[in-house]
């Protein structure tokens, strides 16, 4: 392992050639990763880049020769903002993720995507990087981009608000499918408080990847497949798991495909 190799990434920006790329696809699970770097149509795999503690990384190029990189976070910000920070000392200035989420709202169902314009941020890992009252905002310009490409991909897409939070069962108000039936005072009633902020879902990374973002100075945006309906249910949608997480890593490759080359110079990420 080289001096410059991301401790837990596990290459650094030596591996990625003599023109490294500044563009990287983000998901938490590592098989959504290895499914968007070794079987999506347009995407050629380059080489695995690692596979430490299950933090799977690989280059991949576009038709057009354009690379990138594909690598997994993990589940939750704590895990994520380690990968990003050695993303960004291996040169990554651009960051899609590509997650799932909850929805919250009645009109946002499972089976769609969310492309998240923001974060409410209420994750320890965030606080860690810049205070509970730094914005978590998404970079216009990919955050268009992935509008288009939604758009012309006539996918079922929302635009707006989600909430990142630490924790899936307690964090995200869920009783009935936890083992833990007592929630804090603070956390009863949350979900109906963020449904009328207009907050769209729950997930658990945006919002620190988004501050990151700001305080690193990089690009970063989210697009998120909407796998449970919690304004009815707490379970999680598989029959429409496959389908979102599908367009919405069409969504991505079509963003990243259609992209400005403008809007990788850093006046469009400082
Ligand atoms: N991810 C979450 O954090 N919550 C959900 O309900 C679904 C996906």
């Amino acid at each position: 392992m080289s001096e410059r190799t991301g401790y837990h990434i596990g290459f650094g920006r030596e591996d990625l050639g003599a023109d490294p790329p500044s563009m990287a696809l983000v998901c938490g699970d590592p098989a959504r990763t290895e499914k968007v770097a070794c079987s999506t149509p347009g995407l050629h795999l380059v080489k695995q880049l690692s596979d430490n503690r299950a933090l799977s990384s690989y280059l991949v190029s576009l038709a057009d020769g354009k690379r990138l990189v594909c690598a997994t976070s993990g589940m939750g910000a704590p895990s994520m903002s380690i990968v990003i920070n050695e993303l960004f000392s291996a040169g990554i200035r651009q960051v899609i993720r590509i997650g799932t989420t909850g929805s919250i709202q009645d009109d946002v169902r499972a089976g769609s995507v969310i492309i998240a314009s923001a974060a409410l941020c209420r994750q320890g890992a965030g606080s860690d990087i810049a205070p509970p009252e730094y914005p978590a905002a998404a970079s216009v310009f990919l955050t268009a981009g992935l509008v288009e490409a939604a758009r012309e991909l006539g996918v079922d897409w929302h635009l707006g608000i989600t909430a990142s939070v630490d924790t899936f069962y307690e964090g995200q108000e869920r009783t009935a499918t936890s083992a833990n039936k007592h929630l804090l005072g603070h956390l009863r009633g949350i979900t109906e408080e963020y449904r009328r902020l207009n907050i769209l879902s729950y997930e658990m990374e945006t919002g620190t990847l988004f501050k990151m973002a700001g305080v690193y100075g990089f690009a970063a945006a989210s697009v998120l497949a909407v796998i449970a309906e919690r304004s009815s249910s707490e379970e999680i949608r598989s029959d429409l798991k496959g389908q979102a997480e599908h367009d919405a890593i069409r969504c991505a490759i079509r963003c990243v495909e259609t992209l400005d080359p403008e809007y990788l110079t850093p006046r469009y990420w400082r």
